[in-house]
């Protein structure tokens, strides 16, 4: 039987097999993740749950490609991170976003020059349109009139959206957003979420989220737990 995931989503954009990880060495050794088996397509989100300290953050920083695994394979875009020489994974970085809690933006550059930050180093960085993409895409977020504020003159909200904004701006194929809401109220995370939806859905890019927050639970089209260093797939309700 085909898995409906087969039949409404693309191909996979990360996958990881057989992944473990500790920290430190002998009598300071902490094991975190036990053999690890998951793949993200094309236009969907996966939710990661699990208490403070299960390894969320640190699988969603293997599937980054911010940390190597103790062991096991991670694929990315269908190139392994272990056999990737470091030009390759350059190019696969670039096509990695990542979203945090909070502190997204650098608070010596406005808004704009926030959002324009995140294509500067692509190669689809152009002299010409970057401003002019970072305002439309701000406009689109609802921020236009605050364009040239400073990241602190804005609200936990209003700074998530810019971040949003720089996510977009780079056409990422994967986006890493880890409790991305956990600092915002209701209202404002909910933006925040609906707008990774939309961004997986239409720009058909795969959305890794961690979070506790069960009131985003359903931007979900896949969702897992990881608890005592183990990840369980948790059926989800769909709408
Ligand atoms: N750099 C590190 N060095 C040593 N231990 C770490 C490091 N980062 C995280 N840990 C430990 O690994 C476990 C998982 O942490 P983390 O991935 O941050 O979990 P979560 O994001 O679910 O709260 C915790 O026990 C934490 O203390
Ligand atoms: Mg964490």
């Amino acid at each position: 039987m085909t898995s409906p995931a087969a039949e409404t989503f693309g191909p996979p954009v990360v996958e990881a097999a057989a992944v473990y990880h500790h920290y430190g060495a002998g009598a300071q050794r902490v094991d975190v993740l036990f053999d690890i088996n998951l793949e993200v397509r094309e236009g969907e989100i996966l939710i990661v749950t699990g208490p403070s300290g299960s390894g969320k953050t640190t699988l969603l920083t293997i599937l980054g490609t911010m940390r190597r695994p103790s062991a096991g394979r991670v694929r990315l875009l269908g190139q392994d991170l272990g056999e990737a020489d470091p030009r390759d994974l350059d190019d696969l970085r670039n096509r990695i976003r990542f979203l945090f809690q909070k502190r997204n933006l650098l608070s010596s550059l406005t808004a704009v020059q926030n959002v324009m930050a995140g294509v500067a180093t692509t190669p689809l960085s152009h002299p010409d349109w970057d401003e002019e993409r970072a305002r439309h895409l701000l406009g689109l977020l609802g921020l236009a009139d605050k364009a040239n504020a400073w990241p602190d003159e804005l609200s936990g909200g209003q700074q998530q959206r810019v971040a949003i904004a720089r996510v977009m701006i780079g056409l990422p194929d994967l986006i890493i957003a880890d409790e991305p809401t956990s600092a915002l109220d209701r209202v404002s995370g909910r933006v925040v979420v609906d707008q990774l939806k939309d961004l997986a859905s239409k720009a058909k890019c795969a959305v890794v989220l961690s979070t506790h927050d069960e009131r985003i639970f359903d931007v979900a089209t896949r969702r897992v737990h990881i608890e005592d260093g183990r990840c369980f797939d948790v059926p989800i309700h769909h709408h």
